[in-house]
């Protein structure tokens, strides 16, 4: 290292972290079971770079914390402008418009994040969604069928503390005409509030809504209500989409202050809170309508909905809630080496190439340290290749999970052997 590289420079960037076996053993369980789940409802995985030329995210609105302050904006040698991803749900968007797929669209991703963000515990400049969207239905079953999926993933994984707060912001000109008497409320009662909130107030009142600022609480809890203001049509969707929830037996909060930090956001919305995180970070998932979007760039009018589910707020709701990481099913096999002529190798790849999960040791270690090493990695059997057995083409296998006596099978037999064992763990040798 030269004296100019500070210790930092070889960690990961604030704001980032690695994910490391073990625990990604349970990283990947999570992204197993929304997979699992999101074929069950017939959506489709998609994949989209992970940058993009950065009008497609100042499409998800001018007055979104995200946009002004959070990109990661470049430019490349070619000249362009481009983002990393703040959000999956403009390049979903982005790719519908262009590649015009058959509505519905019903769509499935997993993907990185990027936003400049004061990172703290659940608050990240790197941080991965899950998330569905679905294109060109305005359907409320849609809206119903996009929040069971996200709600029936939490239940899956076990978590008992994550709420479904549900709220709508009407139709544009619903939103529009809400955000004016909004608006007009607020600065009305701005006396004694502070400069910021009268700031706030002017160029972003719905954004205020939801702010947390004690003094601010009376005026922000009396506000005008946007619920209140839909029109016939948005209120009958919008009650459909409570309806439609009951029927599933999901329950769930109406909150008219919710507000989603995007301003692509039409009718329904939602977000899904865990009180086992701390307040400010709470919220494990979101989404809503956003029927707009793809018209704003260039499709054709396309309803469109979904939702995205933080994967490390996941894991820290999942540990706060002492949910156990599931071991997974471990190793099948440890060879250990008593020969010495590289016979090891070919046995573990033919265990291996047969289905099983083996693993051995490197750099011709002593026999009494490899055994050792097959105590400690947890597998149900040490494959014994000793010298005695080898003349009789055979291996001793010990079941290292009980105290039964090493017993002998022919080589070409272990992996069935084991396999066998695998399959019907009550199988004892009486049974061969
Ligand atoms: P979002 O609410 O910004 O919505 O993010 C979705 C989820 O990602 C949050 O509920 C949270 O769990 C997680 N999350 C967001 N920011 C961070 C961060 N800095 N660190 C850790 N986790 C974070 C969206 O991104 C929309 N695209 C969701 C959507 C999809 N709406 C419609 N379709």
């Amino acid at each position: 290292m030269s004296e100019r590289d500070d210790a930092s420079t070889y960690r990961s960037p604030v704001g980032t972290h690695d994910v490391l076996p073990p625990q990604s053993e349970r990283w990947m369980q999570i992204v197993a079971t929304f997979a699992e789940r999101a074929a069950r409802f017939g959506y489709g995985l998609v994949v989209t770079p992970i940058f993009e030329h950065v009008e497609v995210f100042q499409r998800v609105g001018a007055s979104s914390d995200v946009v002004r302050k959070e990109m990661y904006e470049l430019t490349d040698r070619g000249g362009r402008s481009l983002a990393l991803r703040p959000e999956g749900t403009a390049p979903v968007v982005r790719a519908y418009v262009q590649h015009r797929p058959t509505p519905p669209w019903k769509t499935w991703y997993v993907a990185p994040n990027f936003r400049y963000e004061r990172p703290q515990k659940g608050r990240y400049r790197q941080h991965w969604q899950l998330g569905a969207e679905v294109l060109g239905v305005d359907d409320p079953d849609v809206d119903v069928e996009v929040v069971a999926l996200a709600h029936g993933f939490y239940t899956d994984l076990g978590l008992r503390r994550v709420r479904l707060i549900v709220n709508s912001m009407g139709a544009p000109q619903d939103r529009a005409r809400y955000v004016a008497v909004l608006r007009d409320y607020l600065l009305s009662h701005a006396d004694g509030l502070g400069d910021e909130f009268r700031a706030r107030a002017e160029q972003h009142p719905l954004r205020l809504l939801d702010a947390k600022k004690e003094k601010w609480q009376d005026v922000l809890e009396r506000a005008p209500q946007i619920t209140e203001h839909l029109g016939d049509e948005e209120r009958e969707h919008f009650e459909h989409v409570q309806r439609g929830l009951d029927a599933l037996g999901i329950p769930y909060e109406l909150d008219p202050r919710l507000v989603r930090g995007f301003d692509y956001y039409t009718s329904t919305t939602f977000e899904f809170a865990s009180d086992a995180l701390d307040g400010a970070q709470n919220a494990v998932g979101g989404g809503g309508r956003y029927d707009q979007l793809a018209e704003e760039m260039g499709g054709p009018v396309t309803p469109g909905i979904g939702f995205g589910i933080g994967i490390e707020r996941v894991l820290i709701a999942c540990e706060a809630e002492d949910l156990l990481l599931d071991p997974g099913p471990g190793l099948d096999a440890f060879v250990i080496d008593g020969v010495g002529d590289g016979t090891v190798a070919v046995l573990v790849a033919a265990l291996r190439e047969s289905g099983l999960r083996a693993d051995r040791t490197y750099g011709g270690r002593s026999v009494k340290a490899q055994w050792k090493v097959a105590d400690r990695s947890g597998a149900a059997y040490a494959v014994m290749l000793g010298r005695a057995e080898a003349e009789r083409d055979a291996v001793g296998v010990k079941n290292l999970r009980t105290d039964e006596a090493q017993l002998e099978v022919p080589r070409e037999q272990v992996a069935g052997w084991i396999r066998a064992r695998r399959e019907a763990p009550g199988l004892t040798e009486e049974h061969q």
